[in-house]
């Protein structure tokens, strides 16, 4: 009896899992497996990251200048976010684990508001925009390089849903030019596997 109760119970969870791999094998291909970032649409284009806000901040910059850029006309802040799983694994191995993102939330900095009450000091104003950084080493855009960089820029009051990864070092035969791309600069200048470690806190204390 009781046997013959489980093996009914048995072929109920058979056509559960027959009914759920059908379900999976009609359900869109775009559809998200889970919403862990980082995610990309159809083409392989990253979709702009949502949510990063509540990510583990590592650190805040304002008015940094690259070489070769000159000294930049707008200063900005730059609020700079790590996904969440990625800092775990990297609390625990100082490494940036596959599927590492970083976004960067651009701000204009701005030093008087309508009451007047700050007298001094500067503070996160307005978004221009953010900029990402993946670590993939299956990337769906069939690129080589692990490490792929996207723009989003505000239009108005919005950012596009996707972006296409920047340039590459693989784009270009010059050094100098190489060098100048998102991947190049970090790959010969940042202090770990292509991450400013050197600017941010929340990382660099981990070190040992
Ligand atoms: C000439 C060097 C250089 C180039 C080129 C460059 N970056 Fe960076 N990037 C930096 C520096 C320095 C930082 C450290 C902090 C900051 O700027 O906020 C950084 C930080 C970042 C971060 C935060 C995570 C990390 O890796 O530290 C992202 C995201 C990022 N850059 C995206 C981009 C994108 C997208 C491009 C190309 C459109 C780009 N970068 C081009 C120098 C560069």
């Amino acid at each position: 009896m009781i046997n013959s109760s489980k093996r009914g119970w048995g072929h109920v969870g058979l056509l559960a899992l027959v009914g759920a791999s059908a379900w999976l094998a009609f359900a869109p291909s775009a559809t998200p497996q889970s919403s862990d970032p980082p995610q990309y649409d159809s083409s392989g284009n990253l979709l702009r990251p949502v949510g990063f806000e509540t990510w583990v901040f590592v650190g805040s910059n304002l008015g940094l200048a690259y070489q070769g850029e000159g000294k930049p006309q707008h200063p900005e802040f730059h609020n700079v976010y790590m996904s969440p799983q990625a800092y775990a694994e990297f609390v625990k191995t100082q490494t940036f684990p596959d599927l590492t993102v970083f976004v960067i939330d651009r701000l204009t900095p701005k030093d008087r508001e309508a009451k007047g009450i700050v007298t001094a000091g500067v503070y996160n104003d307005q978004r221009v925009g953010i900029l990402a950084a993946v670590k993939n080493m299956h990337r769906p855009d069939k690129r080589t390089k692990p490490w792929a960089y996207y723009v989003f820029s505000m239009d108005g009051n919005q950012m596009p849903d996707s972006a296409k990864a920047e340039l590459d070092s693989t784009d270009f035969e010059k050094d100098s030019e190489k060098e100048k791309t998102c991947e190049g600069c970090h790959a010969v200048h940042a202090s770990r596997d292509h991450v400013w470690v050197q600017f941010y806190p929340i990382l660099r204390n981990l070190l040992h």
